[in-house]
């Protein structure tokens, strides 16, 4: 036989898990009335925790399907699952178990189980949305693929001109396929953090230098004005270097194509306000301030055709964006639509122990 102290023991216990739940627990007597209700439920319905129990299941929660539930699980004792939205607080989405209570003596009523499931249901389609878009961004030149070696091989090789332009075509679509599938795994392996970043010191001048080097045949193409500018007395700053360089090329990359010929670009750095500020501007097409917040977002293109036509992914600025996050910085951007823009990346400035 237990005796009254390890009763009140063992019910302190229960008391003190149910508490630590992230779950809200509401458990309910055979007449539809709370007897038990933890902390977690009482937070997620507003509820207040002294006068939570004694109530009415309906009260609680206006909800037709649950109060259904809850009364088919008391006279069946069948387990059920739904989701639902439709209880306070609203735009809150929950996932409820309804489970009968047995005891070995008796039914004591059922428990209803809540989780707020709202941030996986929010990645769930987040997730679905994406791999539609890769599915989509893949299909596109793999059809064209497909259908110029059908040609070709229904005739076309034939005629040794148009054969080449085929292949050509052929090959601006396997490269198109290749830029798609690299920055799918750079914007995987940045995002994923598993990746411990390589922090060193980096040298502006010399570094923004030799980015603008590698660009030097496109730069020449479209008699682009580059310019860098380094305030004065800002002579390094720490940064992964690989990705910076990365970043700094996609936001450069842009700047060129985006830019009608003989435009004028800037690739800038400065100190201000404690923070390293690294800005690629240009003086073209610029961006409509509607899309200035959205450029940021994986395969968002504000002209879906021009950016497919230069060869674009839509994912180079999404890998801005991570490059700078994990480095504890941000990145946004300004715009005079018609005029240019500018990109602006923060670094925090790390202080100097090399
Ligand atoms: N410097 C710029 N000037 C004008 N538009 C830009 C510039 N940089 C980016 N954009 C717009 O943002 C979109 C997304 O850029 P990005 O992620 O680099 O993809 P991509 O260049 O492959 O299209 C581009 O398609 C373009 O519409
Ligand atoms: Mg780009």
């Amino acid at each position: 036989m237990k005796n009254t102290a390890d009763i009140v023991q063992e019910t302190d216990r229960l008391t003190a898990v149910l508490s630590s739940m992230t779950e809200g627990v509401l458990a309910v007597d055979r007449d539809g009335k709370t007897f038990l209700v933890n902390r977690a439920a009482c937070d997620m319905f507003g509820l207040d925790e002294r006068k939570a129990a004694g109530r009415d299941i309906h009260d609680i929660f206006h909800n037709e399907e649950l109060s259904r539930m809850v009364e088919e699980t008391l006279a069946s004792g069948n387990v059920h699952t739904f989701e639902t939205a439709d209880v306070q607080p609203k735009e809150t989405l929950f996932r409820f178990h309804v489970t009968p209570i047995k005891s070995s003596a008796s039914d004591l009523g059922v428990a209803i189980i809540a989780h707020d499931v709202t941030s996986i249901d929010k990645l769930e389609k987040v997730r679905v949305e994406f791999v539609a878009n890769v599915s989509h961004e893949l299909k596109t030149p793999l059809a064209s693929i497909k259908g110029f070696v059908e040609t070709l091989k229904d005739g076309a090789l034939e005629e040794p001109e148009t054969a080449r332009r085929f292949l050509s075509i052929i090959e601006r679509h396997t490269n198109r396929l290749n830029n798609l599938i690299s920055d799918l795994l750079s914007l995987s392996k940045i995002e994923s953090g598993q990746i411990p970043l390589e922090m060193k010191k980096i040298r502006l001048l010399p570094f923004m230098n030799k980015l603008v080097g590698t660009f030097e045949d496109n730069i020449r193409k479209k008699e682009h004005t580059v310019a860098v500018d380094i305030q004065e007395g800002l002579t390094h700053m720490y940064a992964d270097d690989a990705l910076l360089d990365q970043a700094l090329a996609n936001l450069l990359d842009n700047a060129i194509k985006y830019t009608p010929s003989r435009g004028k670009i800037t690739v800038s750095a400065a100190e201000e306000d404690g923070q390293i500020r690294l800005a690629v501007s240009d003086t073209g097409l610029g961006i409509p301030e509607a899309d200035l917040g959205r450029v940021f977002e994986r395969f968002y293109r504000v002209d879906k055709a021009r950016s497919r036509e230069m060869g674009g992914t839509g994912l180079g600025l999404a890998i801005v964006k991570h490059i700078a996050l994990v480095h504890g910085g941000t990145v946004f951007a300004k715009s005079k639509p018609g005029k240019g823009c500018t990109f602006t990346m923060t670094f925090p400035k790390r202080k100097s122990t090399s």
